[in-house]
């Protein structure tokens, strides 16, 4: 145990047994190294929890975040919407420093990790491609890592960084003095690899790397083809990773291989890809790994950073590992062997009718606990929500490829489901696991749909066309006639629509059209021209190969035709509800605890769930806390029944995950809102102000004194 846990820990059974004397109990990234997402606090209750009254919110500037922040001794660290660091009092909210890295881009931040104590205490902050080391105390950056107090992910790095390369999007994990991390990278070719390495956080030079694109001579070299390391990308773990301090092991969770959708240039079960791996965090040797999807061609990455727990089996006490991906299993494990806590069979799934495409013959699938959400869609599964949309359903249903089974491979001309979705299962946020071994999984339980096209049919068709292809035309149609009266023909859209109207349309939404807020202006601006024109806009310049690999043409031969979500007319997804759900498993014995609808989705109850992103955070008490909902809400859960006690409106969403810390005796539940955060969600896109005061911030609660 480390020092820094048990003075928490001593501070903790101070504030359960309500000593006066003023004690912290500091909040690490994710709960700490190993990521339970759990603190021992218990000031607040299921008794209290009624009586949570905001006390302080800390006010930052528009756009989205997915940020959790730090507290360490009464000092709270957070990122903000445009990348800065800020370093608040954790009681008051009171701002004490700002560090403005001032690198410009897009990529998400979910949050930042520390190294040493007191006064060494140094912030390890990633922020696009860069990993800054910064003084604790003065939020300025330490000149002897890297270079002048930061280090370039690209750098010892094979790829076309200057198109794509890697970015810290989750912080890596602390052990010893290494910071370990891997980063996003390009799903479509070309993309980087996703090495993972240790950098050591005094100087920032590589301690070590382990290729997950194995070279020639590693193991698993042969399960690619012979220069894959020096042309294949992906296979990163992208949501960071999480370390057994005693045991000195990190595990990484990666995504799928490049392209997300089509392995022709990679064929082999390509280990390491969409895989589990434990590493001896001190070298990056390889202990074991555990591959949950063998060439993945449906992009069904490990979508949260694993987490570890301990269970009970057969009167024995085993220290775990578990992890979840789109696919909505749970693979779990003993963390020191890779041994399964469940049985995991091998099942023979379809081939691929792409040319070239070699799928795998089978495909793992756990046989306990059962999948978070749902892995195959029948006729039953359809919606009922309206008979309107039922008869939709079923229209799409009897025209599918693949039956609604997952493992189906996509094929050309005809739609699969993708099954639990793009953004299905566990998403970044990850689960959260307590000492008695219960898993909690907040998860999202739609359908995601899409096909294979020849990237050259979407090259020849420009950026205009080739987005209304990917984006528009399973609604509106490839000819752009739509299915009147449920999809609208745009062929004569120009009669009644100026561009400035239809650029409204695609950019907020209509009626039963969804908002397209996450399409580049360049972009929307040559859709609207190619509605009107049938051309791009003269002389745009595509932009570069995107990083979700849906908006620019691939440099392989086929592609996806995008990540649809399978939603009907209404833009109400095509399966039955719940669409998310909140869930305990006891990982002893595989069981289910409890399952609740979680979420919501447009105008629709709260029995419907919805999408959601973002962690929650267990405490010692038997509470959850967990933000994530599209409706701007903050919740607290009962953890032993899944009965709602206590929730309250946000002025923006808070799809990130909360932190939870005592100052002064004081226990504070601390979260961020932003306007814009998180894919998949669209409901709230409004940079709103409120009262005179921007809708985005740190909102911190508390009990009345
Ligand atoms: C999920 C289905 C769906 C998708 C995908 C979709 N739309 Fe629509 N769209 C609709 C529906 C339904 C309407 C009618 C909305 C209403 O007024 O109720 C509509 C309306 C429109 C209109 C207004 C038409 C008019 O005559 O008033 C335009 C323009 C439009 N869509 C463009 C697009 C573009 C461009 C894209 C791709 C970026 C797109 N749509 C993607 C379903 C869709």
């Amino acid at each position: 145990m480390s020092r820094s846990f048990f003075a928490a820990l001593m501070g903790t059974l101070a504030l359960a047994a309500g000593s006066a004397a003023a004690q912290s109990v500091d909040w690490h990234f994710n709960g700490g190294p190993g990521g339970q997402h759990y603190t021992p606090l218990k000031q607040i209750t299921a008794d209290n929890v009624q009586q949570l009254k905001p006390v302080w919110k800390f006010d930052f500037e528009p756009g989205g975040l997915q940020a959790q922040p730090l507290m360490i001794g009464r000092m709270l660290y957070g990122a903000t919407p445009s990348g800065k660091l800020v370093a608040l009092d954790a009681a008051t909210g009171v701002l004490q420093w700002t560090f403005d890295p001032a690198i410009p881009g897009g990529q998400p931040i979910r949050g930042l990790v520390s190294h040493g104590t007191g006064a060494k205490m140094r912030l390890l902050f990633g922020t696009q491609n860069y990993l800054y080391a910064l003084d604790g105390v003065t939020g300025k950056p330490i000149a002897s890592f890297g270079r002048n107090g930061r280090i370039d992910m690209n750098e010892n790095l094979r790829g076309p960084a200057d198109k794509n390369g890697m970015f810290l999007t989750s912080p890596g994990s602390v052990y010893k003095d290494l910071y370990i991390a891997s980063g996003r990278v390009s799903e479509s070719t070309p993309a980087s690899p996703g090495d993972i390495r240790a950098f050591d956080v005094h100087t920032g030079t590589v301690r070590w790397t382990f290729h997950t694109i194995p070279h020639p001579g590693e193991v698993g070299a042969e399960t690619w083809p012979k220069d894959a390391h020096l042309t294949q990308g992906g296979a990163n773990a992208w949501t960071g990773s999480v370390v057994d301090i005693k045991r000195g092991i990190v595990f990484l969770a990666t995504g799928s291989a490049a392209d997300d959708f089509y392995g022709a240039a990679r064929h082999g079960s390509n280990r390491f890809a969409s895989s589990l791996i434990a590493l001896d965090a001190k070298s990056g040797k390889r202990i074991w790994d555990f591959q949950a999807v063998h060439h993945d061609i449906w992009d069904m990455d490990f979508s949260a950073p694993p987490v570890l727990l301990t269970v009970m089996k057969n009167g024995r006490k085993i220290d775990a590992v578990a992890a979840s991906n789109k696919l909505s299993y749970v693979y779990a494990f003993e963390r020191a062997t890779g041994k399964p806590l469940f049985p995991i069979r091998e099942v023979a799934v379809p081939p691929s009718t792409v040319p070239g495409e070699v799928a795998w013959p089978t495909q793992p699938v756990p046989t306990l606990p059962r999948p978070l959400s749902r892995t195959s869609v029948s006729l039953n599964d359809l919606t009922t929500r309206t008979v309107a949309a039922n008869i939709w359903a079923r229209g799409v249903f009897s025209r599918l490829n693949g039956g609604g089974k997952q493992f189906a491979p996509m094929t050309i001309g005809k739609d699969t489901l993708v099954l639990a979705g793009f953004t299905g299962g566990v998403e970044w946020g990850g689960m959260a696991a307590d000492p008695k071994g219960i898993l909690y999984a907040n998860v999202t339980n739609t359908a995601g749909i899409s096909s294979i096209i020849e990237s050259s049919s979407l090259l020849t068709a420009g950026l205009g066309e080739g987005t209304y292809r990917n984006q528009c035309a399973s609604c509106h149609g490839v000819d752009r006639k739509g299915s009147p009266p449920l999809f609208p023909s745009l062929e004569d859209v120009k009669v009644n629509l100026s561009d400035a109207d239809i650029t409204a349309v695609i950019k907020n939404g209509r009626g039963r059209m969804a908002a397209f807020g996450g399409l580049p202006a360049n972009t929307v601006a040559n859709v609207v021209s190619y509605l009107a024109t049938g051309k791009d806009l003269p002389g745009t310049e595509r932009p570069p190969i995107s990083l979700q690999g849906r908006l620019a043409p691939s440099q392989t031969q086929y592609t996806s035709t995008g990540n649809r979500n399978f939603v009907d007319p209404d833009g109400y997804p095509g399966v039955k509800p719940p669409w998310g759900t909140l869930n305990a498993i006891d990982m002893s014995t595989g069981q289910y605890l409890w399952t609740v609808p979680f979420g919501v989705t447009g105008k629709m109850g709260p029995e419907f769930g919805g999408s959601n992103t973002g962690g929650a955070v267990i405490t010692g008490s038997g509470l959850m806390f967990i933000g994530a909902t599209a409706d701007r809400k903050l919740h607290a859960y009962d953890t032993k029944t899944g009965k709602l006690l206590w929730e309250t409106t946000l002025t923006a969403p808070a799809q990130a995950t909360p932190a939870v810390y005592a100052v002064d005796g004081r226990q504070y539940v601390v979260i961020a809102g932003s306007a814009r955060a998180g894919r998949a969600m669209g409901q709230d896109n409004s940079q709103a102000i409120t009262d005179g005061r921007p809708a985005g911030g740190y909102f911190a609660f508390a009990l009345p004194r």
